[in-house]
């Protein structure tokens, strides 16, 4: 009997453990509303590479967006808001236009990129992004 409570009580510390290590990177609030103007959300993009799109992620965003877009980078940890989750429903519905006009645009934390990727960059970028949905 008292090893049973010792199991159960080590299951729940497990179980607390797991829950927190999982939800960490979605536990943080979301940005405020970013409204994209119609005519930005209505571009579509030009036919475009996405594996070139996997080197641009990988040296300018996956530092705070992680390897996979889940928002898990080594730079998310010391942001306030949540970096996202590339991977749910709710960001691979947003149209390839908004897609475009945040990463050109960016908004503090995130910088801006207008100045460093191309437009043909940014829909390599956005691209590749299209691959994490799960
Ligand atoms: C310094 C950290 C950082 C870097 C680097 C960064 N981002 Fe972000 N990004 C964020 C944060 C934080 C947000 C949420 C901003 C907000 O809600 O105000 C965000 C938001 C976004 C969004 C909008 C997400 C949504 O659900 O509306 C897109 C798209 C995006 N980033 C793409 C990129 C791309 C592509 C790159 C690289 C070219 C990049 N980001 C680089 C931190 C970063």
């Amino acid at each position: 009997m008292k090893n049973m409570k010792k199991i159960i009580f080590g299951l729940a510390i497990l179980a607390v453990f797991t829950f927190s290590q999982t939800t960490n990177a979605q536990a943080k609030p979301k940005g405020k509303e970013w409204k994209v103007p119609a005519g930005d959300a209505s571009k579509k993009s030009p036919k475009v590479d996405a594996v070139a799109g996997k080197d641009i992620w990988g040296t300018n965003c996956k530092s705070c967006h992680g390897i996979k877009g889940l928002g898990d980078g080594t730079k998310a940890e010391k942001i306030d808001i949540s970096c996202g989750d590339f991977s749910s429903k709710e960001f691979q519905s947003k149209s390839d236009g908004e897609l475009f006009y945040y990463t050109k645009i960016g908004r503090k934390p995130m910088p801006s990129f207008k100045e460093k990727l191309s437009d043909t960059e940014v829909w390599q970028v956005v691209a590749y992004m299209r691959t994490f949905k799960k």
